[in-house]
């Protein structure tokens, strides 16, 4: 076991403030649209985002089909893909990303050669996106001055006011080794034990194909499930661990799913509990360590010292996949959370492969790509001619086609700027929902550095060619579902 405990920044991204004072990272490649090898599907239409989300209006459960054929928010339906891609299937709409890496820079314009008025564009895109997101400060910071505002009080603060990326400014800043678990010198650091929890987390979530598995998606799941029943109408709920340590999530039917990372949650409590941890605190570590482990997925920014629940969470605080875009709208307002942010948070059915919603289609995914970390959800969810086993939920469509949500939506199904512009509004979002409901946000710590690094922007499904055909409906129901769930890699015929 090495003791160094020495914090490695591999790479220290610069930032950059744009005339807004919106901080962007200023790496080449990221959040650009011009990243080589940026392995979605790639329209080689110039995308105008303006102009594909302001004619997404459409009825019934698609968005406007000029949208899509217009910019690249058709996600899956990218036509333009087949010209990069030896095996872009594409009836349905979805082609072979796995080839599109050599073509993704291939947008026009906008490379990784300077600033350019495509960059600038964008940053304003971001700021117009990402500033009519939630505001509002919450818990223990509402009535506090900012001088009595520890160090963690005031990031919180700046990131729920979006004057703050809810990731780290450097992307794989991580702890090279940590004091060996049990030592004085470990339990001095509030981040060690978090360390090996983390590992151990990592571990477990990732399977053969380098995808993040059903146990990764119950524990992103499970984070919401718990934090999402805060509502400040009735000043309670929230990130407090009450899902598990109340069996919540065996007992109420709108966790149904959640019964094996709850289980396994458990396990990991029990083992770690006499480190001093609390359950809170493991369900959004679990959530973020998750995130990450997916491919393209970011690190969102992780704090420690939640205290657990003495009552159970209140009841009907949830959404359900069948409402109106009013009734999720209202049920997350009262949350703090705006329809942008809700839009930026559902993108976690990227990663998704439902089972109890629609038991007959179980394991059907959200987007043809569960286990990865892409905007393909936000592209197939608006694409009406999305690949046939792509199973969307009516609450993830009436947010795509709502006035108060669509415009986002497609700005994050953007195959050039979506990922990063997503990323960073997940991220400010998600740190919101990990802490509602907690009410010592200033004397939390600060924990990123113990998340896994950031996978890049790049990715390749190594069964790609197996996937795009079962997307299409090839083979039976069986031969990929299962491989996917557990995140490897689906065998050939
Ligand atoms: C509009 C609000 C939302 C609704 C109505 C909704 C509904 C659902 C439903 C019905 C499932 C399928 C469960 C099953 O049958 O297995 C699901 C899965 C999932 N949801 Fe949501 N959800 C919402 C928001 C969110 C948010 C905010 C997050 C995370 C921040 C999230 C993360 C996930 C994940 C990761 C899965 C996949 C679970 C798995 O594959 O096992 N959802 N959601």
């Amino acid at each position: 076991m090495k003791t160094s405990g020495v914090l490695v920044t591999v790479l220290a991204v610069t930032t950059t403030t744009n005339a807004w004072g919106w901080n962007y990272y200023g790496n080449p490649g990221y959040n650009q649209g011009g990243n080589p090898g940026y392995n979605q599907r790639v329209s080689s239409g110039s995308s105008s985002s303006s102009s594909s989300s302001s004619s997404s209006s459409s009825s019934g459960g698609s968005s406007s089909s000029s949208s899509s054929s217009s910019s690249s928010s058709s996600g899956g339906g990218s036509s333009s893909s087949s010209s990069s891609s030896s095996s872009s299937s594409s009836s349905g709409g979805s082609s072979s990303s796995s080839s599109s890496s050599s073509s993704s820079s291939s947008s026009g314009g906008g490379q990784n050669d300077g600033w350019s008025w495509e960059m600038e564009y964008q940053m304003s895109q971001n700021y117009h996106v990402n500033s009519r997101q939630s505001t509002d400060v919450i818990g223990d910071l509402y009535n506090m001055s900012d001088k009595d505002m520890s160090s963690v009080g005031k990031t919180v603060k700046l990131i729920l006011n979006g004057d703050r990326n809810g990731q780290p400014q450097d992307t794989v800043t991580h702890y090279d080794s940590c004091p060996s678990k049990g030592t004085p010198e470990c339990a001095k650091d509030t981040c060690c034990i978090w360390k090996y929890i983390a590992d151990e987390m990592k571990e477990a979530m990732t399977g053969t194909a380098g995808r993040c598995n059903g146990l990764a998606r119950g524990a992103i799941r499970l984070g919401f499930h718990d934090a999402g029943t805060y509502s400040k109408k009735l000043n309670a709920g929230g990130a407090d661990g009450s899902i598990v340590t109340f069996g919540e999530c065996e007992m109420r039917s709108i966790n149904k799913g959640l019964e094996e990372i709850c289980h396994q949650t458990r396990v990991w409590f029990d083992k770690y509990k006499d480190f001093g941890i609390s359950m809170a605190d493991l369900i959004q570590m679990g959530a973020n360590v998750a995130t990450v482990v997916c491919p393209l997925g970011p690190r969102v920014r992780s704090f420690v010292g939640r205290k657990d629940a003495t009552t159970e969470s209140p009841v009907d605080t949830m959404p359900i996949h069948t409402w109106s875009a009013d009734q999720l709208i209202t049920l997350f307002e009262d949350k703090t959370i705006s329809a942008q942010g809700l839009v930026a948070l559902v993108g976690a059915h990227t990663t998704s492969q439902q089972r109890y919603a629609y038991p007959d289609k179980a394991l059907w995914p959200q987007d043809s790509t569960p286990g990865v970390w892409d905007v393909l959800f936000y592209g197939e969810t608006l694409n009406p001619n999305a690949p046939s086993r792509i199973l969307k939920f009516p609450s993830d469509v009436h947010l795509s086609e709502d006035s108060r949500s669509k415009n986002v939506f497609s700005f994050y199904a953007d195959q050039r700027w979506g990922h990063a512009l997503w990323n960073e509004g997940y991220a400010r979002e998600y740190v919101r929902l990990s802490l509602l409901g907690v009410n010592n946000i200033n004397s939390l710590t600060d924990c990123t550095k113990v998340l896994p690094g950031w996978s890049g922007n790049t990715w390749s499904n190594p069964d790609q060619k197996y996937m795009d055909e079962y997307m299409q409906g090839k083979g039976n129901r069986d031969y990929a579902s299962s491989p996917l769930r557990y995140g490897d890699k689906i065998p050939g015929y």
